[in-house]
């Protein structure tokens, strides 16, 4: 079965990343994914530094890295913070693209080669499109293949019904579009 890890940006109690980060979980599996949320709040990890990283690689990094490294591919549901991603995603990113054990400088175990899809909800009128854009790079240079799909739910504070479903087809059908393809390429380039 094709793993795929999701990813949310935002630990905030009532987070609209985390709501829009539910429902493309549910559209994964529907496309026949077996599903890791993660939690990154549920992590204990310290902002990245060289001295932390050479004293005692912290543990959750670790176990961050090798959840990832178990994935055919990964969903990143992000906010945008000051125009680009969050620092609590980017420190994630940096402790799990590090080399660990005997692997060499640029291993990038936990991404290189796996397939990416992004997704953000916002509540400014242009969804968090700035901060995707510097997401999709950021995933580039740690060598992840990005599908060309990807969702901003915009005004995010209107966006969800009491159902938790969003209201507004053109995103809805983003969701499952992205979560198709997304399942569909990593299970490709797994074979
Ligand atoms: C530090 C900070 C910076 C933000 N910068 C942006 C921004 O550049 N663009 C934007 O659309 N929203 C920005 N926002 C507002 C977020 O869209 C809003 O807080 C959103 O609810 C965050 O996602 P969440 O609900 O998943 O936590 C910012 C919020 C914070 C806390």
């Amino acid at each position: 079965m094709t793993k795929i890890a999701v990813i949310v940006g935002s630990t905030r109690d009532g987070s609209y990343n985390r709501a829009l980060a539910r429902l493309a979980a549910a559209r994964l599996a529907a496309h026949g994914a077996e599903v890791t949320a993660l939690d990154l709040a549920t992590l204990d990890l310290p902002i990245y530094s060289d001295a932390l990283e050479k004293g005692a690689f912290p543990p959750d990094a670790l176990a961050l890295k090798q959840l990832l490294a178990a994935q055919d591919g990964i969903l990143f549901v992000s906010p945008e913070y000051n125009g680009s991603i969050p620092a609590l995603l980017k420190n994630a990113i940096d402790w799990a693209s590090r080399p660990t054990g005997d692997e060499g400088p640029v291993a990038l175990t936990a991404f290189r080669g796996k397939v990416a899809a992004i997704m953000s909800a916002s509540v400014s009128p242009f969804g968090g499109l700035r901060g995707l854009t510097h997401l999709r790079q950021i995933l580039n240079t740690i060598q992840m293949v990005v599908i060309p799909e990807q969702v901003l739910v915009p005004l995010a504070h209107t966006g969800f019904g009491e159902d938790g479903q969003l209201k507004e087809p053109l995103p809805a059908s983003l969701v499952d579009m992205t979560a198709a393809r997304l399942v569909r390429v990593a299970a490709a380039l797994a074979a």
